[in-house]
């Protein structure tokens, strides 16, 4: 940092102003004085998505074309750091061609409901696995010279009223889940830039929360890079700046610099203040003007993501249908098996390289196959000349391949899924074909968790998210056998959305979202609550199967503990076997999960081989935070440890004693199992109000401005020319859009400058006072 001091010692007000907000859409002002060139940041995260045309944050202008890697949703299911690394390096290698000096991820945002629209952007339901994942994917891309921005800092869980609702969340959960990802990508990976989230945490917006970007996020983590607002996320720049945020994007802001002026004539702001920040975004240009410009292999990459993919598709059924002989006959059934949904709607859309499609793959390969759509789909509704044309191409085949899935417009950044059921018209499809009387094969390209009624009536079942621009190759590789599928679900399957953990507390449509069920996300709630599932979180069939034992555990002297088995290949192939460990405390005084994530560890075994793993266990996974002394500590007493296969097929157990650090334990009393937690007691103290009402200001939403007589008269015609400019746009794009236009508050509709904020709510407040 000394070189950027020095450099800001010599800046005057307005260079180090003009630094504070972005220079356009997807760059950051240089300092021009000091030779510092201004720089790119783009999204991200699973590719490059650079747009050298019109800007937009939410995907709709093309962008220059990129290897489109799987979605963070099947990356995780790899639970492999080495292979998310890789990709993570391979990205960097295309920002460096592409002069991009910051890509804008990972998004390590826990995944609270399987209704989050966004969830295929995201890595798990568990903060262990996400934040492991995410930090090898930065110092993949950060090895290559190119920075990273982790986002959506924090507790950004749901689309809806993304920009204007306030997570309400207890501290110790806060902490141990919804910050836990967040807390071990900083320290294992060093990223230089963090984004910061839209929404409010607990009545605060996180651009102005002190208590997030200041005392957690650099007092105690340690982080020493520099915080960039999510596109449009500045709430008031003056506390920001006190806060810690350091970057608003995009820019310029009409108003931010009168802003800062004002505030340090007033003495609520100094130049000290200021500095802090200018200084870590210096430090980010000095660090950046060293990248280097160097040609890609872009074949290799595409092999890099058909690898990616498929060692990451996750088998949930076989009855020893797959793999496929290479000589059968079959029939390919499902429109989604040309028209491939393999990444998500949404600012990481990218633009790939190339495409494979699953029937050209097959054709590829020389597989005789006769194909059918089955359904429309760009629809839900049912096609029963599709349907008569899918059952007599599957009656002249020995096996059916069956592609089923998620239509684009029920998931995207910007909205939440309304339900977790296939459309309609594919669940009568797939009656119809069963009816046959065929093997099927079932394979389902989704962002998210689907409910599967019939998973036992199908002969095989690969779940394969969303798979990046060579799904179709990687898909033909795991089904005719080439490689054993070796993917597990980094989230649980539940049986119905009313035994999810926030059903009724998850995007309801109050700007103010309740974190009723705790530190008891996905997996530790349907454990806690005794519930069954579809498929437990670490779920994963193989084509070879594995013996587990002689579980061992290191004594527990210092803070880590190492967990190790023995592990043998017993079954006719090679293939990955992934390592889960779990830590438990049947008679904690304290609210705790049974059982949490606490290690895991995957590896290859040839047939018949046997090896000896050894696993690592979080110390954290011991710990709770810990109110009165505001630390994490330990109870006293024995411990659980399970090594196993998922979270539901855990083989062996073994016990550890520690030492307690506190005498007592002020954490919340154990929940008995079963019960919910009581989110009052919990929170210690009042639920914060939304914004308060008085009167409207800044932050008030498009929608609560329109509900005013003079909001109306001054803002309407502004909303009403932007909602006539979606009338070009398909309707999955316009519905993100219209709802990024509503709840957006009015400082975020202005952003880029587009107009002055400050001037149109002067103007609402004249012609009010008229
Ligand atoms: C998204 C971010 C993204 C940014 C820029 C926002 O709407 O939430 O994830 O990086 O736009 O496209």
């Amino acid at each position: 940092m000394e070189d950027a001091a020095c450099i800001v010692e010599s800046m005057g007000l307005d260079e180090k102003l003009a630094l504070l907000s972005g220079r356009d859409f997807w760059h950051m002002n240089g300092v021009p004085s000091a030779g510092l060139d201004a720089v790119m940041l783009t999204d991200g995260p699973h590719g490059l998505r650079k747009q050298v045309g019109k800007g937009d944050h939410l995907g709709l202008n093309e962008s220059v074309p990129a290897t489109c890697f799987p979605p963070a949703c099947l990356m995780a299911s790899s639970w492999d750091e080495d292979a998310v690394g890789a990709v993570g390096e391979a990205i960097g290698v295309e920002c460096c061609q592409e002069d991009v000096a910051m890509l804008l991820g990972p998004g390590v945002n826990i995944k609270r409901s399987p209704l989050c629209g966004r969830n295929f952007e995201y890595y798990s339901e568990d903060p262990l696995l996400a934040g492991r994942l995410a930090a090898a994917f930065i110092k993949g891309v950060q090895g290559k010279g190119v920075a990273t921005s982790l986002k959506h800092f924090a507790a950004n869980n749901q689309e809806t009223l993304r920009l204007s609702s306030s997570s309400l969340v207890d501290e110790r959960t806060l902490r141990e889940v919804y910050l836990r990802a967040f807390e071990i990508a900083v320290k294992e990976a060093r990223p230089a830039s963090l984004m910061c989230s839209y929404n409010m945490i607990n009545g605060t917006y996180s651009s102005d929360n002190a208590w997030l970007l200041t005392k957690v996020l650099r007092d105690e983590w340690g982080f020493e890079g520099f915080v960039v607002t999510d596109w449009g996320a500045m709430s008031d720049i003056v506390k920001a700046i006190k806060a810690g945020c350091d970057l608003e994007m995009p820019g310029p802001s009409p108003d931010n610099a009168g802003l800062i002026r004002k505030a340090l004539e007033e003495g609520r702001l100094s130049e000290a203040d200021i500095d802090k920040c200018v200084t870590r975004l210096v430090h980010f240009l000095i660090k950046s003007s060293h990248t280097k410009k160097a040609p890609y292999d872009e074949d290799g990459h595409h092999q890099m993501a058909r690898r990616m993919a498929s060692s990451s598709f996750v088998l949930l059924e076989n009855d020893g249908t797959l793999p496929l002989k290479a000589d059968g006959r079959y029939s390919l059934i499902g429109s989604l098996a040309h028209e491939p949904r393999y990444q998500g709607a949404g600012s990481s859309k990218i633009n790939p390289t190339k495409l494979d499609r699953i029937d050209e793959a097959l054709t590829a390969r020389g597989v005789q196959y006769s194909y059918a759509p089955g359904y429309d789909v760009h629809s839900s509704g049912t096609d029963e000349d599709l349907i008569r044309e899918a059952k007599a191409v599957a009656s002249a085949s020995d096996v059916v391949i069956l592609v089923l899935g998620l239509p684009s417009g029920y998931e995207s950044e910007g909205f939440d899924r309304s339900r977790l059921d296939l459309p309609e018209g594919q669940l009568r499809l797939l009656d119809a074909l069963k009816e046959v009387g065929r093997p099927l094969v079932v394979l389902i390209e989704a962002g998210g968790p689907v409910l599967l009624p019939f998973r036992k009536e199908v002969s095989s079942l690969l779940f394969c998210y969303l798979g990046g621009q060579a799904l179709g190759t990687a898909l033909a590789d795991v089904i005719f056998g080439d490689l054993s599928p070796s993917g597990h679900l980094a989230e649980s399957f539940p049986l119905s959305i009313e035994d999810t953990p926030a059903y009724g507390s998850f995007a309801t449509g109050e700007r103010n979202v309740e974190y009723r069920e705790a530190l008891l996300v996905g997996y530790k709630w349907y454990d806690h609550m005794g519930l069954d599932v579809a498929y437990p979180f670490g779920h994963g069939l193989s084509y070879t199967s594995f013996h587990l034992d002689a579980v061992r555990l290191s004594k527990a002297e210092g803070p880590v503990v190492y967990a190790s088995c023995d592990i043998t290949n017993t079954g006719d192939c090679d293939g990955d076997a992934l390592i889960q460990v779990y830590v438990g405390k049947a008679d904690s005084q304290v609210f705790r999960p049974v059982r949490s994530l606490a290690g895991f560890r995957k590896l290859h075994l040839l047939k018949g081989q046997k090896r000896t793993v050894l696993v690592k266990l979080d110390p954290r996974a011991f710990q709770y935070w810990d109110f009165k002394t505001a630390s994490y500590e330990v109870e006293e007493g024995e411990y659980q440890v399970s090594v196993g296969f998922s979270s539901r097929d855990l083989v062996e157990e073994k016990s550890l004693y520690l030492n307690g650090t506190v005498c007592k334990p002020s954490a919340a009393p154990a929940v008995p199992r079963g019960r919910k937690p009581v989110f009052e007691d919990l929170f210690q103290g009042p639920l914060p109000l939304p914004t308060p009402k008085e009167g409207l200001t800044l932050n008030s939403t498009v929608d609560e401005i329109l509900a005013t007589e003079a909001g109306a008269e001054v803002l309407g015609p502004i909303v009403k020319a932007s909602e006539e400019a979606m009338a070009s746009l398909d309707p999955e794009e316009a519905a993100m859009m219209k709802a990024a236009l509503h709840d957006q508050p009015l400082r975020g509709l202005a952003m880029g400058g587009v107009f002055s904020a400050i001037s149109v709510l002067d103007q609402i407040h004249q012609l009010e006072a008229k």
